[in-house]
């Protein structure tokens, strides 16, 4: 009787370990006979601009809610010849992540990546005007057949109103086997040391550019965009960006590449609660997005979007990187942030945009000129050695000062003894 039980418990527990497992497994897609064709392990986050009912913009950032779950009847394994095999993901209040797979005769990619967001959904958009909206992009995601792909750096993928970033990708579809195959394709951006190696590093970019070896500080430029109201954005600062990427040979690249103000042509646009600042050196462009928190009255950079070309030994000459859910460079509506430090504005774990020198400031600005400066947290620290040092000869010229009348009383005494 007991082993009876025991072995029900035992069973009890098997299946719980089962079911939770499965619920902790991510997102499978199965067909009418239950034949797994698609799994997918990931980390989806979300950054939404959206215009609420008094014509503001704001930006709404979010991930993949708890509540995640595949959609069996917007998923599909395909039929073939007739259709694509299709994992739809959907979450929140109605919320769909769908991608669109299809192969070739040695690969499989994710064809598709598609997003409809329901705008009326306030907990996510609050105080929004509602409707439905949908992007939709063409992916890189692409891994031999039977392999599963895995991509744990960060996909960042730009779609007008909507950044959509990937982490942590696992995924494969047209499975043979129920499971994941135990061959991997690893995408490019994994395969880029996180920390670059010496040697091939200093091998960079022998030939085109002008000598960059000893990364010299840009020089501060000045730049301006001009709205309905006047002067919108001021900023004064030295640009400067440094890439890693893949090369033809497989080791790493190190592009560093100083703004020159004087060749560096800018542009932009302002309402009231959102700013672009564009700058062109060259084949790079910056854009700078700078957002208006309404409720603290400080504006703040919400989002750089870099685009470039890289030297011919890399393997893709075109690079695009995005970080739009970004918090730097703020200040109080009618202050100026200011910078000495150099800051580096992470983009993305391979691109940053490295700012020196910098003073800013957007949406109101008074006769063209900055307001009030609000000094950066690193300039602040810097100033602690200043005042250290400073206590210090304040206190060796006291110490000497005391040494020194001590001194004269003695031999004040001494000649009245003598
Ligand atoms: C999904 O990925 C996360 C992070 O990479 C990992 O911790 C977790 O174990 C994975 N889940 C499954 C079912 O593989
Ligand atoms: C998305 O952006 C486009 C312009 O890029 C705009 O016309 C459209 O209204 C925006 N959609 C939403 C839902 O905000
Ligand atoms: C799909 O399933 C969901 C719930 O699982 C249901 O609300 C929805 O109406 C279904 N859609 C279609 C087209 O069957
Ligand atoms: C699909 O197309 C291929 C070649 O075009 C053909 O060999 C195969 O029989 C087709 N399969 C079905 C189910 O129609
Ligand atoms: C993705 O596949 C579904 C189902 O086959 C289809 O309705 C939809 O149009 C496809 N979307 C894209 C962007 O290809
Ligand atoms: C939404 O609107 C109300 C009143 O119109 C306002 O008090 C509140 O701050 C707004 N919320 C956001 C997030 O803008
Ligand atoms: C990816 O996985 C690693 C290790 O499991 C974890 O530390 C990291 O936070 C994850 N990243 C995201 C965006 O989920
Ligand atoms: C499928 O499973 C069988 C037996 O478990 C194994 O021999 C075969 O290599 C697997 N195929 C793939 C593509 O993983
Ligand atoms: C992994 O790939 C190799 C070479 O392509 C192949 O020989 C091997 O069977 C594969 N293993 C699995 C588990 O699929
Ligand atoms: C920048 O300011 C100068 C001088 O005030 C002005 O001539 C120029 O048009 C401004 N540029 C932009 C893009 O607003
Ligand atoms: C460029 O970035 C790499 C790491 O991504 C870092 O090791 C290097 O110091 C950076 N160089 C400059 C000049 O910022
Ligand atoms: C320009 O100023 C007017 C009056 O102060 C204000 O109502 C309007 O919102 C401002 N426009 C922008 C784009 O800031």
């Amino acid at each position: 009787m007991a082993r009876i039980d025991g072995g029900r418990w035992l069973l009890l527990a098997a299946v719980l370990l089962v079911f939770l497992q499965m619920s902790w497994s991510a997102f499978e897609v199965t067909d009418q006979s239950g034949k797994v064709c698609i799994i997918a392990n990931l980390s989806v986050s979300f950054s939404v601009e959206y215009s609420t009912k008094s014509g503001q913009q704001l930006a709404a950032d979010f991930t993949l809610a708890q509540n995640a779950e595949v959609l069996a009847n917007k998923s599909s394994c395909g039929k073939e010849n007739a259709s694509a095999p299709v994992l739809a993901i959907g979450f929140g209040a109605g919320h769909l992540l769908q991608m669109n797979f299809t192969k070739t005769s040695k690969l499989y990619s994710v064809d598709e990546l598609t997003f409809l967001y329901n705008l009326s959904d306030t907990t996510v958009f609050p105080n929004s005007t509602g409707g439905k909206n949908e992007v939709s992009q063409k992916t890189n995601i692409q891994a031999d057949l039977d392999t599963r792909y895995r991509c744990f750096s960060t996909n960042r993928m730009n779609m007008s109103n909507v950044t959509i970033t990937l982490s942590n990708v696992t995924l494969q579809a047209y499975l043979v086997n129920h499971t994941l195959s135990g061959n991997e394709t690893v995408c490019a951006a994994d395969k880029i040391p996180t920390t670059p190696v010496a040697p091939t590093t200093t091998s960079q970019t022998p030939t085109s550019q002008a000598p960059t070896s000893p990364p010299q500080n840009p020089m501060t430029g000045k730049y301006n965009v001009t709205g309905t109201n006047g002067t919108c954005v001021l900023a004064h600062m030295g640009l400067q960006l440094n890439v890693t990427y893949l090369r033809k040979d497989g080791k790493t690249g190190l592009e560093v590449l100083n703004f020159v103000p004087v060749n560096t042509s800018f542009s932009g646009s302002c309402n009231h609660s959102s700013a672009f600042l564009s700058l062109t050196f060259g084949k790079t462009r910056l854009v700078f997005h700078f957002l208006l928190n309404t409720s603290t009255d400080k504006f703040f950079l919400h989002g750089v979007d870099v685009t470039t070309t890289l030297p011919s030994e890399a393997k893709e000459t075109k690079m695009e990187a995005v970080n739009s859910s970004m918090s730097e460079l703020r200040a109080k509506l009618g202050n100026s942030y200011k910078c000495n430090a150099e800051e580096k504005l992470w983009v993305t774990d391979h691109v940053f945009v490295n700012v020196f020198d910098v003073q800013v400031q957007v949406f109101k600005i008074d006769e063209n000129k900055f307001g009030a400066v609000e000094e950066c947290q690193l300039d602040e620290n810097n100033m602690v050695i200043p005042i250290i040092v400073g206590a210090a000869l304040a206190g060796l010229v006291l110490i000497v000062l005391i040494a020194y009348l001590i001194g004269r009383k003695r031999s004040h005494a001494g000649y009245q003894t003598i």
